[in-house]
């Protein structure tokens, strides 16, 4: 399960509630999403100023303060402010806590893109070096990298887990266009376009990353240009990518927004508060089979790992409000043991008598 803590802060109360509830289900990685537009959620020794200056914005409300208001940070004193973090022990602690019931937390902190927060503290990092003006990270700049690694280098230390995610999704990639660092960059390594820019970025992380003996994961837009060659890849634009990945022999976890997105309607619209626009009910989610193709089902299951649900929390302002989105959906994804199988015969009564 992941659950995205930028768009709203949950407690680290409410996140071990949900440890409990994935044990209970036998439900065994939590993919914690730390950082993001809406908020950098981690204690940072190294670079205090991605929680002072990044963890609170001017209001809860995500529609206005992202679709109709001007997406600034403040302070946690000043007044309206909306937000929190996690400090280093509060993780050290959750992290602990899942472990004991068989549970790995995966972080994850996005780059290049999804990383508007970082600039409102650190505006050198991104290519006009100014806050406010792009969602990117440079992958020109040479202090990108060490900021990074600095800041991997501590959620390494409170992440035992294999890999580390590390996001890679939904980058704008505009600003690299005309970027003179970007440019650089680009003739200097001999890349054509941005996503050969992408790529050159994930992979120099992967590097940083694998020397350190963890493995990177990221969204499938990891694969642009070219993937890094010991990356695993999250697929939740849709299968293909997660299924190509496979074919070339890298580990999958399959989250395919149609099936696995929870942020999306499970009901009638007008019979549920405002949700994602799209349609997830409880027997679509139920119905995945990520290993539909039989020919392929030794090597994927090799490949697959596991399938994952989703709650991004744009439209999730309270704890009660996720536990809504999230049960009995998680349930539907918790049916999933690995294999391929024969026939899946759904309706909404079996769904619901196998709860
Ligand atoms: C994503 O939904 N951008 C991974
Ligand atoms: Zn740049």
């Amino acid at each position: 399960m992941m659950l995205d803590c930028s768009r709203h802060f949950f407690t680290p109360q409410f996140i071990k509630k949900q440890i409990d509830a994935l044990a209970y289900f036998k439900l065994n990685r939590f993919h914690w999403h730390l950082t993001d537009g809406g908020g950098w959620r981690l204690e940072v020794k190294k670079y205090p100023k991605l929680i002072e200056e990044t963890a609170y914005r001017t209001q809860n409300d995500w529609t206005k303060w992202w679709r109709e208001h001007d997406r600034r940070y403040c302070h946690a004193s000043d007044s309206g402010a909306y937000g929190g973090y996690y400090t280093q022990e509060d993780v050290r602690d959750i992290v602990a806590y899942a472990a004991k019931q068989h549970i790995t937390v995966i972080p994850e902190i996005e780059m290049p893109g999804h990383s508007n927060e970082v600039f409102a503290a650190y505006p050198n990092l991104t290519c006009e070096g100014k806050a406010y003006t792009s969602p990117d990270f440079c992958p020109g700049n040479d202090s990108v990298f060490t900021f990074l690694e600095g800041v991997l280098t501590e959620v390494m230390q409170l992440f035992p887990s294999k890999y580390i995610h590390i996001g890679g999704d939904e980058a704008w990639q505009e600003k690299w266009k005309s970027c003179p660092k970007c440019q650089k960059r680009m003739k200097d390594e001999g890349l054509k376009d941005t996503h050969e820019l992408q790529a050159y970025f994930i992979m120099r992380i992967e590097k940083f990353l694998n020397a350190h003996g963890r493995k990177l994961l990221g969204w499938d837009e990891i694969m642009q240009g070219q993937l890094a060659p010991n990356a695993a890849v999250m697929s939740w634009t849709g299968e293909e990518a997660g299924l190509k990945a496979a074919k070339a022999g890298h580990h999958v976890v399959m989250t395919p927004g149609a099936y696995c997105y929870l942020d999306m309607y499970q009901d009638v619209p007008f019979t549920q508060p405002k949700a994602m626009g799209g349609y997830v009910p409880l027997e679509k989610v139920y119905s995945y089979e990520p290993i539909a193709n039989k020919e392929a089902a030794t090597m994927l299951e090799k490949y697959v790992d596991g399938v994952q649900g989703n709650l991004w929390t744009e439209e999730v302002p309270t704890p009660e409000h996720a536990e809504y989105m999230l049960y009995p959906r998680m349930l539907a994804i918790a049916r999933w043991d690995g294999h391929a199988i024969d026939q899946l015969t759904i309706t909404s009564e079996t769904a619901l008598f196998m709860l």
